[in-house]
């Protein structure tokens, strides 16, 4: 068989090898090809940039078993969970709402973080001071329980509450069945104020805070590599972040099984799970 036609078989097979790991040529002009070693070449990239953010979403942590709002098992008790955190839904039925957040809460405090979350960490102990940063929509604090310390929970944190009187802010860890005796005492009310305690989590329809928000706009707008992770930028404005990072020219890299909205406009998009791809991208 002569070369031409070699080449054009390992052209049709290729691809059956590498679909797993999509690699998209994209806006930035980089020479990364099919077929070349995307991970090898990433490695090089996180090595050197100067400053690189992961910004995650519930499809991290899909794999440490806690499921996204937006998958077919994201029900719970047959409510729609986008449109149960809501501020609305809260303000509805508050009782209601703080049942889904301690089912959550339940849920959340038995798993752990997986690969991909410690990949992470690993690699902000590589870059030191403050070159890494995590950027996360979770509130499951998985990223603070793999070891990573330069995070900001853009949409807080389930183990917390949240008084809307007083401004109270603190731990609320409810370890509470769904029983009559249980379910009789929600909503839980503010220590300070006695006024009725909204779960430590940005709900739809709300603000984000204004101290997190700028912090996270300020890293995001100075990194030169930004990895997008789980997330199907769907919410706002954290789906903002990518395009502060895109004003300072950094490289965007994402990594999802799933086409996202702005996958055509990323630099490279690894198609996998989180929990596969981000250790492959590690050098230990
Ligand atoms: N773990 C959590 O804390 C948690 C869980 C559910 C929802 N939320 C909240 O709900 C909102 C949902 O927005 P979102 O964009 O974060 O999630 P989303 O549910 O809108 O999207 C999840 C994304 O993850 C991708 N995905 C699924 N499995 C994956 C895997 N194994 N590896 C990598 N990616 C995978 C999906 O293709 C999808 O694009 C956020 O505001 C978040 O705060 C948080
Ligand atoms: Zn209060």
């Amino acid at each position: 068989m002569d070369y031409p036609s070699l080449l054009s078989i390992a052209v049709l097979v290729m691809p059956v090898f590498i679909k797993k790991y999509v690699c998209q040529k994209h806006t930035c002009g980089c020479s990364m090809a099919n077929g070349a070693d995307f991970f090898a070449q990433i490695r090089d990239m996180l090595a050197g940039s100067k400053r690189v953010v992961f910004l995650t979403g519930a499809g991290i942590s899909k794999e440490s078993g806690i499921p996204t709002f937006r998958g077919n098992d994201g029900l719970w008790k047959s409510y729609d969970p986008v449109k149960l955190a809501s501020l609305s839904a809260f303000l509805e039925n508050p009782s209601l709402v703080w049942e889904f957040y301690s089912y959550r809460q339940r849920l959340i405090r038995k798993c752990r973080p997986n690969p991909a979350h410690v990949a992470i960490s690993r690699i902000e102990d590589q870059k030191k001071g403050d070159g890494c940063w995590v950027l996360t929509q979770n509130v499951d604090g998985l990223h603070r329980c793999a070891g990573s310390k330069n995070i900001v929970e853009l949409h807080g944190n389930i183990f917390k509450a949240k008084c809307i009187q007083c401004g109270f802010y603190g731990d609320m860890d409810m370890d509470m069945g769904v029983d009559a005796a249980a379910a009789a005492a929600l909503p839980p009310k503010c220590p300070n104020c006695g006024s009725v305690l909204k779960p430590g989590v940005v709900l739809f329809e709300e603000a984000l805070p204004q101290k997190e928000w700028a912090k996270a706009i300020g890293i995001a707008s100075s990194c030169d590599l930004m990895l997008i992770v789980g997330t199907s930028l769907n919410v706002s404005p954290a789906n903002a972040l990518p395009f502060c990072a895109k004003d300072n020219k950094a490289v965007l890299v994402e990594v999802n099984p799933e086409e996202t909205w702005l996958s055509r406009s990323m630099d490279f998009t690894l198609k996998g799970s989180a929990a596969d791809v981000l250790p492959r991208i590690v050098t230990y």
